[in-house]
């Protein structure tokens, strides 16, 4: 069923779980992800980049896909469409090809121009029946050839936006997109403290959820997180899962050109992370 992510993390923050944001890619890892929610009866939200929106031949042809494919493959748990780290003029091809759910992301501007954008959003997704995610503070990493240092959010700036009422709130506290360098310092709890006290029960989401040690995710939990989004640990599921199958020359009963038996271990592959994340976040049964 398609619907916001409104719903679905208000109970999360009450509940004291998250919901995952997978970011799709193709057919492939959509029809993976939807089933393992089904089979585990947990709510999901499908992330989908400007990039990958591109690559997948458009916003509209993603949100028909997803569409059809909820009712195809009865598809009965909640399920949102969210546009990830949406420009200011990709939130509106969202609204218009038909997702349920966008994410401005306006960390980069200054606060005063960030509150106006994301105001302005907040009007056009409660006229529309959308959920929408704003961001203080930019993560760290490189995302779709956008690179961002990492920042800690200020409390203040996210009490200002979290007021404008979006849905859910990113905040930065030292999390990166990506694979995590040797050095980082980790999650800062002290920052996630600190913003949760100034924005009460809204839902925080945490991004850059690839290789954040277990007592971390668990612990930025219980201090508000009720949305964590993974990307690059699908991809490197993905990628190995499908590499070996091919690397090992298996003749892929006879048929080692057809693309059906080619990405059937990826996704495989994808469908072991999303249901240990599912675990992990503790999202299962909660439909
Ligand atoms: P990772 O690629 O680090 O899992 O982060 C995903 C993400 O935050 C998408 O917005």
């Amino acid at each position: 069923m398609l619907t916001t992510a409104t719903d679905m993390l208000n109970k999360a923050r009450q509940g004291g779980y998250a919901v995952g944001q997978f970011n799709i890619n193709n057919l492939e890892w959509t029809k993976a992800i939807l089933l393992t929610a089904q089979e585990m009866n947990s709510p999901v939200i499908l992330g989908v980049s400007e990039g990958a929106g591109k690559y997948m031949a458009g916003f509209k042809v993603v949100a028909d896909m997803v569409k059809a494919m909820i009712e195809e493959q009865n598809i009965t748990v909640p399920v949102a469409l969210h546009l990830d780290h949406g420009t200011y003029e990709g939130c509106y091809k969202c609204i218009e090809a038909g997702f349920s759910s966008i994410m401005f992301d306006g960390s980069h501007y200054p606060i005063a121009e960030n509150v106006e954008k994301t105001k302005e959003l907040v009007k056009v997704t409660r006229e529309k029946g959308m959920s929408l995610e704003a961001e203080v503070g930019s993560i760290g990493g490189e995302e779709d050839g956008v690179i961002g240092q990492g920042e800690c959010a200020d409390p203040d700036e996210c009490k200002a936006i979290a007021d404008l009422g979006v849905d859910m709130l990113a905040a930065g506290i030292g999390n990166i997109h990506g694979k995590y360098p040797e050095n980082w310092a980790g999650l800062s709890f002290e920052t996630l403290e600190a913003v949760k006290e100034k924005v009460g029960m809204m839902p925080l989401v945490l991004h850059g959820g690839t290789g954040i040690p277990e007592d971390m995710i668990k612990k930025a939990i219980s201090l508000g997180v009720a949305k964590i989004n993974v990307n690059t640990e699908c991809q490197l599921s993905f990628a190995a899962a499908t590499r070996k199958y091919i690397e090992a020359g298996k003749d892929l009963e006879g048929k080692g050109f057809d693309p059906r038996k080619l990405l059937a271990p990826g996704a495989e592959a994808i469908k072991n992370t999303v249901r240990e994340k599912i675990t992990l976040f503790g999202s299962a049964d909660k439909a």
